[in-house]
């Protein structure tokens, strides 16, 4: 164990899964004795409040904000705070297996880092330092479109732990075409669409700071590296005139200088660096994407495909229907649509539509270990975690990371033993009781006559 607390999961490298929560603890409360604080927070909050002060005013703006008044984000949360863990007592714990069997692979937690778009915001290295966290604890890296690094950049921070890559269907097929094909290459494992994102949702934070990444040529990365993209025709991408320039002109300009590839020399020599945000504004979207493309995609690759954004069990079966390999609800966090159902409201919804005929996965809302118990409580295989693992690597980069995954496994692991459960096969609804009135009936007390 690292006196300092680093982050240690440990649960595959022959330590033993039994002993994660408590190790975890040992070694903050070890660390603690010997006068040396964690730089991440555990408490959520904490951990959100310390990295909002680290990050500039656009960073935290884009990281932490939702679309139009937040509530589907504040929905998310209150969800997890309606359902309720139900513990059971006296049934020897001791060893206790977070594993889990997911496309083939054995993972050491029910855990993904999820794609986030535009790490540079929050890290020098940006993604690298999270892939390198995510594959040093032996959990998927999700690599984002919107990375801000090449996906193979990413793919060989990971070395050879697990990695998926998450695609955004661009207007131009054959960009999705070349992006799945160097994904394939690199080693990705799994192909992610995000389907809840065809257009961008109205994000009141960045429209009042007139920010997005964007447009200063930040989370491009993987369209600036493409042959294809690079042989785009120029169509319909011209910007609206910009008015005359203000005060903060010289930043945005200098900020779009500096993240094209090759430095601002070469972008302002070439005028490429405008060229590729225009075309880049163009293309990166589908609004008009429907099921029937599905097979164009599915005959591109042979990898698994998951559809990421699923809400309504309709859509859950159509995703069955069509194919797919799998199903991540989601609500993007809350950046989409204001005022959207929890995704922990609609994940039982999908399960049951879904049937256990593909994994269902999770993400939004999830800040701990308790909460990843309650999603697989209801239905969930795994969960992907965003925004907290961003502001771990605002604050410590790859330790940071690190530190977030280690506390989230080591309370899922106290929780999983607390209520009185050894391996995430003995979740299922009767660990959870829903407050919106439903009682499972195994836990209720007067049951209704049948
Ligand atoms: C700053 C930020 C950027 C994101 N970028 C992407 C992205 O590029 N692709 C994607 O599918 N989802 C993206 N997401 C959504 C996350 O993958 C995930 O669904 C969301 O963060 C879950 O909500 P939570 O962070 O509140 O738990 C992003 C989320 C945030 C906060």
């Amino acid at each position: 164990m690292d006196p300092a607390g680093k982050a240690s999961v440990g649960t595959h490298a022959g330590s033993g899964p039994a002993s994660i929560g408590r190790k975890r603890q040992e070694a903050i409360y070890i660390a603690g004795f010997a006068g040396r604080s964690q730089p991440v927070p555990v408490s959520p909050d904490r951990l959100e409040a310390a990295a909002l002060r680290k990050l500039g005013r656009d960073a935290g703006a884009y990281f932490a904000g939702g679309a139009g008044l937040e509530r589907t984000a504040a929905a998310n949360r209150a969800a997890f705070d309606r359902c309720r863990i139900v513990q059971r007592a006296m049934r020897n714990v001791a060893a206790r297996d977070l594993s889990l069997e997911l496309f083939g692979r054995t993972l050491p937690l029910p855990i993904l880092l999820g794609p986030i778009g535009v790490l540079e915001m929050a890290h020098r290295e940006a993604d690298l330092p999270a892939a390198r966290a995510a594959s040093a604890a032996g959990i998927p890296f999700v690599a984002s479109s919107q990375a801000s690094r090449p996906m193979e950049d990413i793919a060989a921070a990971i070395g050879n732990g697990p990695r998926w890559f998450q695609l955004y269907w661009s207007s131009r097929n054959e960009l999705t075409a070349s992006f799945v094909e160097r994904a394939e290459k690199a080693g990705y494992e799994a192909i992610v669409v995000t389907v809840d994102t065809t257009l961008l949702g109205w994000r009141v934070r960045d429209l009042d700071r007139g920010y997005l990444p964007f447009l200063r040529g930040r989370g491009i990365a993987n369209y600036t590296s493409d042959p294809v993209f690079a042989q785009l025709p120029m169509e319909g991408g011209a910007l609206p005139k910009p008015p005359r320039p203000g005060p903060g002109a010289l930043k945005s300009v200098l900020e779009l200088l500096r993240s094209f590839p090759g430095g601002p020399a070469r972008a302002l020599s070439s005028g490429e660096a405008l060229a590729a945000v225009r075309r880049f504004l163009a293309i990166y979207s589908r609004p008009d994407l429907t099921w029937e493309d599905l097979p164009f995609l599915r005959g591109r690759t042979r990898l698994p495909i998951l559809l990421k954004g699923i809400v309504h069990p309709d859509d859950a079966v159509r995703a069955v229907e069509a194919g797919v390999d799998g199903v991540i609800v989601s609500n993007h966090g809350g950046r989409q649509v204001d005022g959207a159902v929890a995704a922990l409201d609609a994940l039982p919804g999908v399960v049951d539509a879904v049937a256990g005929r593909i994994p269902v996965l999770f993400d939004s809302g999830v800040r701990t270990g308790a909460d990843i118990f309650k999603a697989l409580s209801l239905g969930a295989q795994a969960v992907l975690i965003g925004r907290p693992y961003v502001y771990g690597l605002a604050l410590a980069g790859e330790r940071g990371v690190g530190d977030v995954i280690a506390n989230l496994a080591a309370e899922l692991d106290l929780t999983l033993g607390l209520a009185g459960r050894r391996s995430l096969g003995e979740l299922d609804r009767t660990a959870v009781i829903l407050d919106h009135g439903a009682i499972p009936a195994a836990l209720d007390p007067h049951p209704a006559a049948p």
